[in-house]
């Protein structure tokens, strides 16, 4: 298919500002289950490369939390995981400077004495360093420990210092189902203000997802476009070729519509359909988001479906099913695939089916958005074309490639030169982020952390957006646990899932867009 790729002047980009005027009070953060990946893989790289771009206050320190006694191994563990996963160049002088601003407190997350032992170190640090009292609360333990230590952090009042500002950043999964969202909410907001509550999806941090805001809202032209009279149907697909890496016990709990669906695809899904904001504002933004999710009628059950991967082949390497994957139980019946399709009730969208996929192991790793367009309402010239590849014209596709490869692309239809009988073929107009901006290294938490610590909540999950989703969720979840598939597994590693899924769409008389990862 022929490809026009789209560039970016230089001269537009050297008018874009620094964005120095965004840096943050000092602050002392600190990091709750600081021993897991999560820290090392993620969090300190994204926090270095905010230092290396001077966007981290002068004085600034972190404190990894957990249970294990780890000492200075800690900080010695964190500077090489910013070089590992950060890309980053351990003779870096920045990293020496830095990694002095990274110490360890051990601490059992029940044990409400060793909070205060916390808060009178924290308080040294301060003190010694000359950070005053803002404090940023990061929660990366496993979920079951996130309302005792919030419990904890209120019962030592460390969550309202005196000349000072504190903030909690919560990961997901934030609830296991809509019972359980509530109380943690309710638990949360006895301690934080709703405005010192950072409810963090790292897909909001990804810059493609912010802007699909940008590609909306800043262009005239695709916004009158953008409804049920033009759309014809929109998939949403979140595919990974990654099974669960050694993180069994906490996937046999989650499953693909619990860790996945029901949070990062759903906000990818608020970007694409919410009604434009008055402003780019953290309560605008997250009242349309809300609307949209208040808009969508119960999911039936037999729009959702599920798979769990057996064995099979990713990239010529041959890898276990889920059942075989360590710490997993051989008869499990966690989804590791989901899909549904589901319908959003207001004027813009009423009849538009939205098809959402989330799996694992699958044929490849893409995240991809394509909004299927109808097709024109009458086609007069595969009446005059001869049969061949040409003459089936296809309906202007655009596609939102999140990760992989990020861009977006948009399918039209094209005279064929010198065809005497109007063939058309499908050309694509491609717009690749890296070709037109240079590779951007951000991995979603610079620009979150960065946000958390400014106070700004406007890409941050609201307690009613996310309770909304888990009513939406809920029942599926319920109706599946119920209920354990005699099928599983049902899609082979490296393919796209299983049949039933194809099934969802032919209902629907759509099939599942599988050419994913490059400009279509
Ligand atoms: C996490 C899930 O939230 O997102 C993981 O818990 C998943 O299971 C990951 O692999 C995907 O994130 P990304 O940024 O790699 O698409």
């Amino acid at each position: 298919m022929a490809t026009i790729q789209m560039k970016v002047r230089p001269e537009d980009l050297s008018h874009v500002p620094a964005g120095k005027e965004r840096i943050p009070e000092p602050v002392i953060m600190i990091i709750f289950g600081a021993s897991g990946d999560l820290t090392k893989r993620k969090l300190l790289p994204a926090l270095f490369h905010l230092e290396q771009n001077g966007l981290l206050p002068p004085k600034f320190h972190i404190v990894g939390v957990a249970r294990r006694p780890l000492g200075d191994a800690f900080a010695a563990d964190m500077r090489e995981g910013i070089v590992e996963f950060g890309g980053v160049d351990n003779s870096d002088p920045k990293l020496d400077s830095f990694i002095k601003k990274v110490s360890y407190f051990a601490l059992n997350f029940d044990d409400p004495g060793h909070y205060s032992a916390l808060n009178a170190e924290l308080d040294r640090i301060a003190t010694e360093e000359g950070i005053g009292n803002n404090r940023l609360f990061y929660l990366a333990t496993a979920p079951e420990f996130f309302a005792g230590i919030v419990e904890n952090l209120g019962a030592q009042q460390m969550s309202h210092p005196e000349n000072g500002h504190a903030a909690v950043v919560i990961e997901k999964p934030f609830g296991h189902d809509l019972e359980s969202a509530k109380e943690l909410n309710h638990q949360v907001n006895a301690v934080f203000n709703e405005s010192q509550v950072f409810r963090i999806d790292h897909y909001l941090g990804k810059e493609t997802v912010q802007n699909i805001l940008v590609f909306r809202f800043a262009n005239g032209i695709f916004e009158p476009i953008w409804n049920r009279n033009y759309i014809d149907h929109v998939q949403i697909t979140a595919a990974e070729t990654l099974g669960v890496e050694g993180r069994g016990p906490f996937y046999e709990k989650a499953g693909a519509l619990r860790d996945v669906v029901q949070n990062h695809v759903m906000e990818l899904l608020s970007f694409v359909t919410m009604e434009p904001p008055p402003s780019f504002e953290a309560e605008s933004v997250r009242r349309e988001k809300l609307k949209v999710y208040q808009a969508i009628p119960p999911i039936p059950i037999t729009n959702a479906v599920r798979g769990q991967y057996g064995p099979g082949v990713i990239d010529g390497q041959k890898v276990p099913g889920y059942r075989d994957e360590e710490r997993v139980d051989p008869n499990s019946g966690t989804e590791t695939y989901a899909a549904v399709r589901l319908e959003i009730e207001n004027w813009r969208w009423a009849g538009v089916p939205f098809y959402l996929r989330a799996g694992k192991r699958m044929k490849k790793r893409a995240t991809e958005i394509s909004i299927q367009f109808k097709q024109p309402p009458l086609l007069i010239f595969n009446r005059m074309a001869s049969s061949g590849p040409c003459t089936d014209i296809q309906p202007n596709l655009l596609t939102i490639r999140i990760q992989p490869d990020e861009g977006i692309s948009l399918r039209f239809g094209a005279k064929v030169p010198t065809s005497p009988d109007m063939a058309v073929c499908p050309v694509v107009m491609d717009f690749n982020y890296a070709a037109a901006f240079g590779k951007s290294s951000a991995n979603g938490y610079e620009r979150l952390l960065l946000d958390a610590m400014l106070g700004d909540q406007t890409l941050f999950a609201h307690r009613d957006g996310v309770e909304t989703t888990w009513s939406l969720y809920t029942p599926i979840l319920e109706a599946w646990a119920a209920k354990t598939p005699d099928v599983f597994p049902n899609y082979f590693a490296g393919k796209w899932g299983p049949e039933c899924s194809d099934r969802l769409l032919e209902r629907g008389g759509h099939t599942w867009r599988n050419n994913l990862g490059k400009p279509e």
